[in-house]
């Protein structure tokens, strides 16, 4: 097996050594400066899109394109990868957001026929994406509630649970390098992790729900919090979590559900609905006690009119970081080479 890693940061150097250890062969590492590296982090050329093909595949039927390169706002960067890798033949697996949340159209048929994995983008290491497909199957009588950003859940977990103020919880998700870099406050802190769940919830939708349009991450704004907000959710941090829900057409939204801070919600033409934000949790206790600890990616389904069929807790666990982000690119690789 062959492959071609884009970006060399945390996720592309965990990506490499695993690699590595697996005995596959890296072709190249295709950096910022546009040079083609080796593992041992040696310039060995420069990489041209335009001859991807003749440079790097040579018409391998087993070479895997991995990108893990930032999620850039528009995802132009990463769709050009991802389409330049799979016009040369290549199977391309992605860890980044920005090309499937704004470019889904484009790249619906590669998912569709098994060449582009992307279940590394929400909750690797939960591999909520397959699962959620396959659980729903299609179904258009199944509500939805994922958390998508593992940091907003350890924040308000440890204010909860550790009973820490907003300051000291996101002191310690900096040590754990949980939050997004950048922030100067604690309320850019958490507009910040608001704005990740754009992308992964169009991913979430695009890919896993049966939702009757297309959603695309360019069409979404998200509230975000004043100070306000921000001191009435900390007052509330017991009983306040950011969730992602899925309410398919003529479902029953509970009243309560119009109580939610922040986020955004997202109306089909059928009546289905997304609704993104700090919700109640405590209001209705199919979501008291099943909620996720800490910085778990979490996702469950409820399932029939009023959840007759069952509700399901179908992923939960660590989602994000290089292990589990590795582990679940790695997981795409192997099923669509077939190993
Ligand atoms: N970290 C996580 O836990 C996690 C989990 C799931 C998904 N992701 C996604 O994975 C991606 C990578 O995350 P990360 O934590 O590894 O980020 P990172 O540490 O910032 O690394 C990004 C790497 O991409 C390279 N790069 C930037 N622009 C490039 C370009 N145009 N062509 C080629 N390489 C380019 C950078 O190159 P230079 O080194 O040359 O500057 C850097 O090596 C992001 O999209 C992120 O959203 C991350």
């Amino acid at each position: 097996m062959e492959a071609i890693v884009f970006g060399f940061g945390n996720i592309g150097k965990a990506l490499v050594k695993r690699l590595n250890n697996d005995g596959w062969e890296i072709r190249g590492i295709v950096r910022r400066d546009g040079g083609l590296y080796d593992s041992d982090g040696n310039r060995t050329d420069d990489f041209h899109m335009n001859n991807l093909r003749s440079s790097l595949v040579r018409g391998s039927k087993t070479c895997v394109a991995f990108i893990a390169i930032p999620s850039d706002e528009g995802g132009d960067i990463e769709r050009k990868y991802i389409q330049g890798a799979l016009s040369a033949g290549a199977f391309a697996v992605t860890c980044a957001k920005s090309a499937l949340s704004n470019h889904h159209e484009q790249l619906k048929h590669s998912i569709e026929s098994g060449r582009l994995g992307y279940r590394a983008t929400v909750g690797g290491g939960t591999h909520m994406l397959p699962i959620l497909k396959k659980k729903i199957g299609g179904r258009k009588d199944v509500a939805v509630c994922v958390v998508v950003n593992g940091t907003l859940n350890f924040l308000f977990h440890s204010m909860h649970h550790d009973g820490d103020s907003l300051g000291m919880a996101i002191k310690k998700a900096e040590r754990l390098r949980f939050v997004e870099p950048g922030a100067t406050n604690n309320l850019e802190v958490i507009n910040g992790e608001m704005q990740d769940t754009k992308k992964k919830t169009v991913i979430v939708g695009n890919t896993s729900l049966p939702l009757p349009v297309m959603l695309n991450a360019a069409g979404i704004q998200v509230a975000t919090l004043d100070d306000n907000q921000l001191a009435r959710l900390v007052r509330q941090a017991a009983v306040r979590r950011y969730l992602v829900r899925y309410y398919p057409a003529g479902w029953k939204v509970n009243g309560e559900d119009d109580d939610v801070i922040g986020g955004f919600t997202v109306k089909m033409p059928d009546g289905a609905m997304i609704q993104a934000g700090f919700h109640r949790t405590d209001l209705d206790p199919v979501y008291t006690d099943r909620l996720p600890l800490g910085a778990n990616n979490f996702a469950m389904t409820i399932e029939g009119p009023d959840g007759e069929d069952g509700i399901y807790v179908v992923a939960n666990g660590p989602g994000a970081g290089p292990e589990a982000t590795t582990a679940a690119m790695m997981a795409d690789a192997r099923q669509m080479l077939g190993l």
